[in-house]
């Protein structure tokens, strides 16, 4: 048996993309999946399609409250949370020199304060059990300088230092709690959505739809880091498409 069946995962970011697609894999492997994201209508249609294996709840991971409520959800209808998936994240890339500010707030907000919140709501529940599973999704720009998307980069960055760190200070700890940080290159997903037109944004699409991964690739990852035995801790795994620099 593969050790993964029963593990309640909480999922942030699961109403597209990389989230909706591993919250499909991991409960046709038998785990039990809590989805959240802002987008209820999404979150609903999905939870349908997997069936009783999946419960949702609409929250952003921006707001403190809103993780601690997710947390106590999971609890109360599956008992307990054994993994969670932070990987709610935008990407409104730009240079630097254009200044706009509100969408570096919004990706710190939500790439950097969103994976600090869920982590907060979960892990007194995985000190107390000396157990648990935080895997996050950061990018190869967590990996290297990426100009023209600085603030995005430095906040997938963010993710990959503070991780490692934690996993670190678990070690000493002696609370063998798991981690996993993700690093996708381009996966076909609804992330560009966000960016305003623009010759550059049609350039980037055009790249996704030639060369990007299906989400399939990374939910792969996922499963393989939650399925492990307890005592294989699958740190880190960069996703590329074969070609990408
Ligand atoms: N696609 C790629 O090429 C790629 C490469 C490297 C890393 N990544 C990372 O992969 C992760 C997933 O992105 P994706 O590619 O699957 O893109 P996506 O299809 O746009 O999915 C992003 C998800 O994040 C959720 N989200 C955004 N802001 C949120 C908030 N404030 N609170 C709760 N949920 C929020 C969205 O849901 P709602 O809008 O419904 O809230 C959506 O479910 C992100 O962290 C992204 O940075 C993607």
């Amino acid at each position: 048996m593969k050790n993964i069946e029963n593990k309640v995962v909480i999922i942030t970011g699961a109403s597209s993309g990389i989230g909706e697609e591993t919250a499909k894999l991991l409960a046709e492997n038998g785990a039990k999946v809590v989805l959240s994201a802002r987008r209820e209508d999404r979150l609903k249609k999905l939870a349908d399609e997997i069936g009783e294996n999946a419960v949702y709840l609409k929250s952003d991971v921006a707001n403190p409250d809103d993780m601690k409520a997710l947390v106590s959800f999971a609890k109360e209808k599956f008992g307990k949370v054994d993994v969670l998936f932070a990987n709610a994240g935008i990407m409104p890339g730009s240079s630097v020199s254009a200044l706009r500010v509100d969408d570096w707030m919004d990706m710190i907000d939500i790439n950097i304060k969103g994976v600090l919140h869920s982590m907060a709501a979960v892990l007194p529940d995985f000190l107390a059990q000396k157990g648990g599973h935080v895997i996050v999704t950061s990018s190869v720009a967590g990996t290297r300088v990426i100009p023209g998307n600085a603030v995005y980069s430095g906040t997938k960055h963010f993710v990959r230092v503070f991780l490692d760190a934690f996993r670190t200070e678990s070690v000493q700890e002696g609370t063998r709690i798991r981690t996993t940080t993700i690093y996708p290159g381009a996966v076909k997903t609804e992330l560009l959505n966000i960016l305003p037109p623009s010759e550059e944004k049609e350039g980037w699409e055009e790249y996704y739809r030639q060369n990007g991964l299906d989400a399939s690739s990374i939910a792969n990852a996922v499963l393989y880091a939650v399925s492990q035995p307890d005592n294989v801790d699958v740190s880190d795994m960069i996703i590329r498409p074969t070609g990408e620099v």
